[in-house]
């Protein structure tokens, strides 16, 4: 898409914990929508650092250094600061606002009855959940996404009872005080094909993850480990890439041209297992060089982070205090 094509008058909002390096799953389930939707809407992506400190409050030191690696591989992975506003959530204190004014309104019963509070409250015993902050998450995340009034929010799955929780609190407001918060639609992200190394979800705690800065001998160690289809227990016995956890690897990242042969030499058994992974080690490495490359770039520049950072939260402070002040005013705060 040339540079000069307007965006869709659609604004989008997301955000991220910083948890940690991403890694492929990350890439395909989310990532690489956002990278998408960049060329076609105006796009606000943010760290969720507050959110973050819900769960981590106590040890706040874990999740230290975690938001400039996590804006470092979202630039690697092709989000670019020119097409799209990049920011930290505590650094724009208009969020915090709007979350005081949502609390007003939002009934404990909702926050209680949340699939997820409950779930994660049992999940993560071994913290204290058990607090205000980690029950009002869901208005929290209602103000990240309101302040912006956006019309779409990418999300996965497993966030879908808090983007309706985020309408009920829009219409909620807009009943009190007259329409002001259109209601976001999700933009559900679909099923990442991807799954770990050993055929589970992938994720950094199980460790059968690849991370999009992987350095390539140890990224080859995994791939040349990784569990392929049962039935190919000897070179001769032909196997199913329906069957294989390698094969929706080939479907992301290797040349669909080269699909039909994987599958011949799969079925057909004229072609081992190591064969198979050593061309995925080929096309991954394809995918992640220009990853590293891009990464690179913040090794050079030890302010480009920061600078970027601020030109992100300037830009988004800018878009957020002209609508909370105009919800102010609905509430007759401003005089
Ligand atoms: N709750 C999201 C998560 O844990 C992160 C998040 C916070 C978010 N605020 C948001 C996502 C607003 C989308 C929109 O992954």
């Amino acid at each position: 898409m040339s540079e000069n094509t307007p965006k869709e008058n659609k604004r989008i909002v997301s955000g991220m914990r910083p948890t940690g390096p991403l890694h492929l799953g990350h890439y395909f389930g989310v990532l690489k929508n956002w990278v998408e939707l960049q060329e076609t809407h105006e796009c606000l992506f943010f760290v969720a650092d507050w959110h973050a400190l819900t769960t981590e409050y106590a040890d706040p030191k874990r999740i230290k250094g975690f938001v400039p690696e996590l804006v470092k591989d979202w630039v690697a992975a092709g989000l670019d600061p020119e097409k799209c506003v990049l920011f930290q959530q505590s650094q724009v204190k208009e969020h915090v606002e709007l979350h005081l004014l949502l609390s007003m309104l939002t009934p404990v019963s909702w926050l209680e009855r949340c699939p997820t509070y409950k779930d994660q409250l049992t999940e993560l015993a071994a913290k204290d959940l058990t607090t205000y902050g980690f029950l009002g998450y869901p208005v929290l995340m209602a103000s990240d996404i309101l302040l912006y009034k956006p019309a779409f929010v990418p999300v996965g799955q497993d966030q879908l009872p808090h983007l309706e929780l985020t309408r009920e609190i829009a219409r909620r407001a807009n009943h009190l005080y007259g329409n002001f918060f259109p209601e976001p639609q999700a933009l559900l992200t679909p099923d990442a094909k991807l799954t770990g190394l050993d055929g589970r979800k992938m994720s950094k705690s199980y460790g059968n993850a690849i991370g999009l800065s992987e350095d390539p001998a140890s990224m080859k160690k995994k791939v040349m480990s990784m569990l392929t289809c049962e039935k190919r227990a000897r070179l001769t016995d032909p196997g199913d890439p329906k069957e294989c956890n390698l094969f929706p690897y080939h479907e992301l990242l290797t040349d669909p041209a080269r699909l039909p042969e994987i599958v011949e030499g799969c079925t057909h058994a004229t072609w081992g297992c190591g064969d198979c992974k050593k061309l995925l080690v080929e096309s991954m490495t394809a995918f992640l060089e220009p990853i590293r490359d891009r990464r690179k770039a913040f090794d050079a520049k030890p302010d480009l982070v920061r600078e970027l950072l601020e030109k992100g939260n300037a830009a988004a402070r800018q878009r957020a205090c002209r609508n909370l002040e105009a919800f102010r005013k609905k509430l007759n705060l401003n005089f």
